[in-house]
């Protein structure tokens, strides 16, 4: 066969020892692919391969190197074109490739391979899918079981902060008030301190801050081996002062809603940034907003659906940072996933996704790619539109996913019309929740 005629693929495949990562690879033999997988020298008994998803695509370089560029910023180990791994992501990168100009069509593995495969999968831990979990329900555990005690990593606060005009960080107060504490002085680098102290430490001078105020809370684990005594750090570093101070006021426990954490919300910060605990979003939310001071926060990925935010959203009162945030720190240091988002009211500029937005006249939105539906009438006859697809003549209210809210939309002549998320049914059965928008 000439090697014109050969099909290409693109495939993901997980191994059932690394449920937090996938490969993204292209091959034009995905049976041959996936028996080199399983044969490789080296690899410990009981560890399998399977593939996630494949499909035939009519350029596999081309998508391989647009995946690339999408995805950058979730690429666990580039020279192997691992991705990180969970429910969202994986929908994502499916999403993307079914809507790249190259996808031909799904294909859907011969059951005998899948069937040889499950029955040698030795799983100790079952992955999210298995287990029917997605992030959100994660999130929701932690939610229920208090369990806030995620690490912000570094490189997700510096990837945030640094998409805004620097204009806006110069002579300002930045309080960190969600157990933002600040650990032995001397070695910034150290593991007790949070990555947002650490950020604005390190770049106070670039930055042009005026002040850096950090409180550590008290309650709860000390993820920062900081002790059972709630604190206030504030940082000074500038050509005419150079001051650190740690203070333990009595009675202070280092609670956002502390008393004297207000003082210093109302009184003195000028921009709040931190990720606070989830399960006090909503009093947090409440707090910051209410304070008419400017922020950059992380919360939970579906807030902008959620009953108790959309009026935020719809008021203009938040609106979607700039990034997602997937990956965070268990207290043992150890990576682990929840989905989160950054949620500012910032100024943004020329926001880069944007261009996830498929804005187009409604004949043109397609009905289905492949299996998945792409623009339907619920039961009481309102229009869904998935997979970012915006109909830009439609005047009439339809239902969008997060996705789109997330990219941006509602900066984009669109305004949410209902204070409550939409839950839409089809043929009697309720599909997953939406937010109703209109064109403006
Ligand atoms: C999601 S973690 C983030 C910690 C840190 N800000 C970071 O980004 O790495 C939220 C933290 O808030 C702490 N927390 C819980 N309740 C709090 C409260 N009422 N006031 C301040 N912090 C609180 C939790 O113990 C946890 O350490």
């Amino acid at each position: 066969m000439s090697k014109d005629k050969l099909k290409q693929y693109v495939y993901i495949v997980q191994s059932s020892k690394e449920i937090i990562s996938c490969k993204i690879g292209v091959t034009n033999d995905l049976e041959r692919r996936l028996k080199e997988y399983n044969n490789m020298t080296g690899k410990s008994k009981g560890t399998v391969y399977q593939y996630l998803f494949t499909c035939e695509v009519s350029d596999m370089k081309q998508v391989e190197n647009d995946i690339k560029a999408e995805f950058n910023n979730l690429r666990e180990d580039k020279s192997k074109e691992m991705y990180f791994y969970n429910k969202n992501l994986f929908e994502k990168y499916v999403d993307f490739i079914k809507s790249h100009k190259a996808f031909v069509e799904e294909i859907f593995i011969k059951t005998d391979i899948q069937k040889e495969t499950v029955k040698i999968v030795k799983r100790t831990n079952p992955t999210l899918k298995e287990r029917e979990l997605s992030p959100k329900d994660i999130m929701q555990q932690a939610q229920k079981v208090k369990n806030d005690e995620f690490y912000t990593q570094y490189e997700d606060v510096e990837k945030e902060v640094e998409m805004y005009d620097s204009e806006i960080w110069k002579d300002k107060v930045v309080f960190c008030n969600c157990d933002d504490a600040v650990g032995d002085t001397e070695d910034k680098n150290n593991n007790n301190t949070s990555a947002f102290a650490l950020y604005f430490i390190k770049n106070f001078e670039k930055l042009g801050l005026k002040k850096l105020i950090c409180t550590h809370f008290s309650g709860g684990i000390d993820l920062f081996s900081q002790g059972p005594k709630g604190y206030v750090y504030t940082y000074i570093f500038t050509k005419t002062k150079n001051e650190e101070t740690r203070e333990f006021p009595k009675g202070y426990n280092g609670s956002f809603d502390d008393p004297l954490s207000l003082k210093i919300l109302n009184e003195e910060a000028d921009i709040v940034c931190t990720n606070p605990p989830f399960s006090r979003a909503r009093d947090y939310w409440d707090i910051v907003i209410n304070s008419g001071k400017k922020f950059l926060i992380i919360s939970n990925f579906t807030n902008v659906k959620n009953d108790a935010y959309i009026p935020y959203f719809m008021n203009k009162q938040v609106w979607a940072g700039y990034n997602e945030v997937y990956w965070y720190l268990t207290p043992k240091k150890q990576i682990t996933k929840a989905a989160g988002h950054w949620y500012t009211n910032l100024p943004i500029k020329d926001r880069p996704k944007y261009r996830n937005i498929k804005l187009m006249p409604l004949k043109n939105i397609p009905e289905k790619i492949k299996n998945t539906i792409i623009k339907e009438y619920d039961d009481s006859k309102t229009l869904l539109v998935n997979n970012n697809y915006i109909p830009s003549d439609y005047k009439k209210p339809f239902a969008i996913s997060v996705f789109p809210i997330l990219s941006g939309i509602l900066e984009k002549g669109y305004e949410i019309v209902q204070e409550k998320q939409y839950r839409p049914y089809i043929n009697g059965k309720e599909v997953f929740a939406r937010v109703l928008v209109q064109k403006i």
